[in-house]
């Protein structure tokens, strides 16, 4: 292996790319002489060319074979010695489970958001909260949950004793998170990243976002909407929040501008993408291997940048002088960033590159898909607008990050917690049994070493057992309820009602629940409310209940494509 320094495909930067040497050697223990020496005549030549040909073909198709038996052999022999059960039964499997093939055609065949709707039903229909198993072949062996109690458990039992992301989720994402950062590093390692992002996204520093960065970035977005609405432009409001949430977050982990038009951006979707799907193809590693190419350019150019960011972080660090405290800050002048922040708790560069990836693919899809599907919920039932109407600063003023506190705005609040309820933008998620004697679950179910547990916040949050027989409408005051009457006996206004992480896993519960909650709910509703006072929307097509596109989170598919107007007057009037 060489490492020569060429120039990066992603802006100015120079950076380091390992070269591959030119496989050219022939093998030295096959003699090619015996074949030219026997053979004078050149047609023999050709035919015993091509024999050799078919030969390799079949002994490269016979140890293909050979091998997947042997895995096969090897995963049923695990499954007979690993089986599930509750109260010494077999659990229930799904209707249509293949006897060999089990569930993995299934996931295989189906589009994601089909395969969360499959989970859907299969709740609502036929197991409720019945805890169930699915199987793919070459998987260990699985159960699905939707049960908030046990749901519970799996998330108080992180760690050793309990569950863990484990090596099937690990595996499949390692390549693009990569080992060290704080979705996949576990112990002493995550520990400190997590500490360093609960400080960060502290309240200070949200109030920073609100009143500086959020204007700051949300300028282009309002220049282009005004375009669009003197011009009669289409925009693809999908797009527009995604290029805001980028810059966003491109100035929160890596202190720097950051748009979806640098080649980083397209680098990192194509390879998120494509990782959504590992998670739904059991033969993604023969993908990976035999056409992977493409991928891997992808995940060079992510891992690249994340590398020469943090180089550039620490010669700032290096260049400031011992009496400047290399503290974080937020302000828009020069400063600190989430960067700053990891390498003050962890001063391993490559820890931290692998971390801000982490954290800017944590906030910036998930946090552009809530504001994309809220407004088409909106769009779709214009009367709710009036329901936010009161809560939107007045003409000439902003949002600041106390106005958006549960309790001067629970109306805004109950629309974002309805949405996501309904569009998760974690749609799927997984765990692993990591104690090594298994674990038993509070409805019975004993759980072997290794086996996955998987769990859908989409299925969840379409659970009638949980939300009643409307559980697919959305409807927000379901998230809210009378104030007790306030101390001078008046009557007060709704409050926000709590719901536990179990029964809206949306942002996880526990020990790994998410450390962008508050930020993605602020952001959320500020968007939200410069979107709706300024301008009037309507979809170019009206196409109904919009469907999600593959990925790893939920993007709409196709976009939303909507005509611009300026408002005048009220929301909702
Ligand atoms: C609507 C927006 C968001 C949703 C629905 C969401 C949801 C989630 C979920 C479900 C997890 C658990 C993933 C897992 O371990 O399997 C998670 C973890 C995480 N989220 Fe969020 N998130 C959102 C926005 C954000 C934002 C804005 C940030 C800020 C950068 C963020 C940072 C993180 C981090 C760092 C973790 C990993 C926590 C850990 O493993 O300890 N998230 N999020």
């Amino acid at each position: 292996m060489a490492r020569t320094r060429t120039k990066s495909p992603i802006g100015d930067w120079k950076y380091l790319k390992t070269v591959q040497a030119e496989p050219c050697e022939p093998d030295p223990g096959f003699d090619t002489s015996a074949i030219s020496l026997a053979v004078s005549d050149a047609t023999v030549k050709v035919v015993l060319s091509s024999y050799q040909q078919t030969h390799d073909a079949m002994l490269a198709v016979y140890v293909l074979a050979s091998v997947g038996l042997a895995y096969a052999a090897k995963q049923l022999i695990y499954r007979w010695t690993h089986r599930i059960r509750r109260h010494g039964q077999r659990l229930r499997k799904p209707p249509g489970t293949l006897p060999f093939f089990g569930n993995g055609l299934k996931f295989l065949l189906l589009d994601r958001q089909s395969l969360f709707d499959w989970f859907s039903e299969i709740h609502n229909d036929v197991f409720g909260f019945e805890t169930y198993e699915i199987s793919v072949p070459t998987l260990p062996p699985g159960i699905v949950i939707s049960d908030p109690e046990v749901l519970d458990l799996v998330m108080k039992r992180e760690g050793k004793e309990g569950f863990g992301k484990g090596p099937f989720f690990e595996e499949r994402s390692w390549h693009l998170f990569g080992r060290y950062g704080i979705i996949n590093a576990s112990g002493q390692l995550w520990k400190t990243q997590r500490k360093a992002g609960n400080k960060f996204f502290a309240g200070s520093h949200l109030q920073v976002l609100v009143d500086e960065v959020f204007p700051k970035y949300w300028e282009r977005a309002r220049q282009e909407l005004d375009e669009a609405a003197e011009t009669g432009k289409v925009v693809d409001m999908e797009e527009l929040y995604l290029e805001f949430t980028t810059r966003v977050m491109g100035r929160v982990a890596f202190g720097m501008d950051l748009s979806n038009s640098h080649p980083f951006s397209a680098a990192f979707d194509y390879a998120s993408d494509l990782t959504g799907l590992r998670f739904q193809n059991p033969l993604w590693k023969l993908n990976y291997y035999l056409f992977g190419h493409k991928f891997r350019s992808a995940v060079s150019i992510v891992k690249s940048f994340g590398n020469e960011i943090v180089r550039l972080a620490v010669c700032r660090r290096e260049q400031k002088t011992d009496d400047a405290p290399t503290s974080p800050d937020l302000s828009l002048g020069e400063g600190g960033d989430l960067v700053d922040m990891l390498l003050d708790a962890v001063p391993e560069p490559h820890v931290v590159a692998d971390s801000a990836i982490n954290f800017l693919s944590a906030g910036r899809d998930t946090t552009a898909n809530s504001m994309t599907w809220m407004l088409h919920l909106l769009l779709e039932q214009p009367d709710l607008m009036r329901y936010i109407t009161s809560e939107v600063p007045p003409a000439g003023t902003v949002h600041t990050y106390s106005s958006l506190s549960t309790t001067a705005t629970p109306r805004s609040h109950a629309i974002f917690l309805e949405t996501l309820r309904l569009y998760p933008p974690v749609p799927f998620e997984l765990k692993q049994t990591l104690k090594p004697d298994g674990v038993t679950l509070p409805d019975g179910t004993v759980l072997p070493h290794d086996s996955i547990v998987v769990w859908c916040p989409y299925a969840f949050g379409r659970s009638k057992k949980i939300w009643g027989d409307d559980a697919y409408d959305f409807r927000p005051d379901r998230w809210l309820e009378k104030s007790p009457l306030t101390d001078d006996g008046s009557e007060s206004d709704v409050r926000l009602k709590v719901r536990s992480a179990a029964e809206y896993p949306v942002f996880n519960g526990g020990a790994r629940s998410c450390l962008g909650k508050r930020m993605a709910e602020v952001m959320g509703l500020w968007v939200l409310a410069e979107s709706l006072r300024n301008w009037e929307f309507e979809e170019v097509e009206k196409v109904g209940r919009r469907r999600s596109r593959n990925s790893l989170t939920l993007p709409m598919d196709g976009g939303l494509k909507v005509r611009v107007k300026k408002r005048i007057g009220d929301i909702g009037s």
